[in-house]
């Protein structure tokens, strides 16, 4: 068997947690394998939302482990609160929840050092959704990083102590007002909630589900613009985003890759700073933005809309191996007389159709137009029923890509999805 790979192509936000979700049955396994609370993965059934910040989107199924790898940083608080309200609905974790042994903790001290950090950037800030994701990955590549698997261990109290202490000096740096021990308490309980799932190492887990025929799905978190080797560098965040990131956030060789599920939306957002070829800082963009109800799942913070870019998809493509495409948000493009897609950028009267080193240089993206169309499509339930010129845009985008678009989302629910391959 292989793991599939479920990850976004763009900004992050491009629907990944309700992709997830409708996937889940047909596997055994989903595994996040990067990033950590800075995601907020949304998916929705029976009239209701759900919100994921560190757990897998299968979880709301009945019979798939949930795994959190060990690429994965982990906020005890924001865990315990997770889990809380998953319990809420009557879901019982304990059997299906699985913690990487290897996956890093993010201290209280994390987050006071991402909002220092931030704000001594001033207008140059990243936008971070500071939930402490960058200290926390620097303190694991730097190799003075707590592990989920140091809380088992009996010096866990010092080892905390000593890089609080080393934050503490960190934060000399910066004339920044903090309290250390704020948010202390709420962190030690939840460690303890932690401690209350199967801890495990997860890359023996996971290869041994492999050779019993199990079925993985790895879900990844942002997208490929904010990948911090290729995303739009230094406004991305701190983990590489990318399909490679499932072998090193789970402990799988790449020869057990299967398919690469790209996740995108029928336009673009981002939320943040940063470059955005394809921005509409006009009406349009406020539409798209409160028609499709684009504002962050994880900070509330208002999502910067913009037309399709297939530039930066085609980049994404090309970094990730997609298989298939998987478009989201289609619904929310109805009504527009036309459509443009960004198909190439111009730099000095220069047109490229590659990403190039800094993206803030780009003085216009070059677009294609083409026909809108009318029909509402939450309620729409097969592929023939959607409009011609959708399938025009559908077209236009696997001729550009050379892959095809798999899935189509019309609209938030579980049920609002269609399988183009089946029909
Ligand atoms: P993720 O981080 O990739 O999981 O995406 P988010 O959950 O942050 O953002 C996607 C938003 O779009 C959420 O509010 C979803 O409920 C919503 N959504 C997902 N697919 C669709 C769709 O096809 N149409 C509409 N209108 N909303 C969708
Ligand atoms: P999901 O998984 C959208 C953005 C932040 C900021 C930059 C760095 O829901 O798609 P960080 O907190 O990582 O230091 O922030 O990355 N960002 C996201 N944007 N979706 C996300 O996750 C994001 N996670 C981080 O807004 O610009
Ligand atoms: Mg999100």
């Amino acid at each position: 068997m292989k793991v599939d790979v479920l990850l976004g192509l763009q900004w992050g936000d491009e629907g990944k947690g309700k992709i997830v979700d409708v996937l889940t049955p047909k596997y055994d396994i989903i595994a996040r394998f990067q990033g950590g609370p800075n995601a907020g993965h949304s998916l929705e059934f029976n009239q209701v939302k759900h919100i994921l910040h560190s757990i897998p989107s299968g979880i709301f199924h009945e019979n798939q482990i949930n795994l959190v790898g060990n690429g994965v940083v982990i906020d005890p608080v924001i865990f315990k609160e997770e889990v809380e309200s998953i319990m809420k609905l009557g879901v019982s974790l304990s059997e299906k929840l699985m913690i990487s042994r290897k996956a890093h903790l993010i201290l209280p001290s994390h987050r006071i050092l991402d909002a220092a950090s931030e704000a001594s950037k001033g207008i140059t800030k990243i936008g971070s959704t500071l939930k402490g994701i960058g200290p926390t990955y620097m303190d694991k590549t730097g190799r003075n990083g707590l592990r989920i698997g140091d809380l088992l261990e009996p010096g866990f109290q010092q080892k905390y102590q000593a890089l609080k202490q080393k934050h503490r000096d960190l934060l000399k740096l910066y004339d920044y007002e903090y309290n250390l021990e704020e948010g202390e308490e709420r962190w030690f309980e939840g460690i303890e909630e932690i401690k209350k799932y199967q801890i495990v190492d997860s890359e023996y887990e996971i290869n041994n589900f492999l050779q019993q025929g199990k079925r993985i799905l790895a879900e990844g978190a942002q997208g490929t613009m904010l990948d911090i080797d290729f995303g739009s560098y230094p406004y991305v965040t701190s983990s590489n985003t990318i399909s490679a990131a499932a072998c090193t956030g789970l402990g799988i060789a790449p020869n057990k890759i299967g398919e690469v599920f790209g996740v995108f939306k029928a336009y673009c957002t981002r939320v943040g700073s940063g470059p955005f070829p394809s921005e509409l800082a006009d009406d349009t963009g406020k539409h798209l933005r409160e028609k499709g109800s684009e504002y962050g799942a994880t900070t509330g913070r208002p999502r910067r809309c913009g037309w399709l870019d297939l530039v930066a998809l085609k980049y994404a493509i090309m970094l990730n191996g997609v298989t298939r495409l998987l478009m989201t948000k289609v619904d929310v493009l109805s009504g527009f007389e036309s459509l443009k897609i960004c198909t190439a950028y111009k730099k000095n009267n220069r047109i490229s159709d590659q990403v190039p080193y800094d993206l803030m240089e780009i003085s216009e993206p070059v677009y294609v137009e083409m026909k809108g169309w009318n029909q509402d499509l939450l309620s729409v339930r097969a592929v023939k029923d959607l409009p011609d010129e959708l399938h025009e845009y559908i077209r236009k985008i696997e001729n550009e890509t050379g892959v095809p678009v798999s899935i189509v989302s019309t609209g938030p629910d579980r049920e609002q999805i269609l399988f183009r391959d089946e029909q």
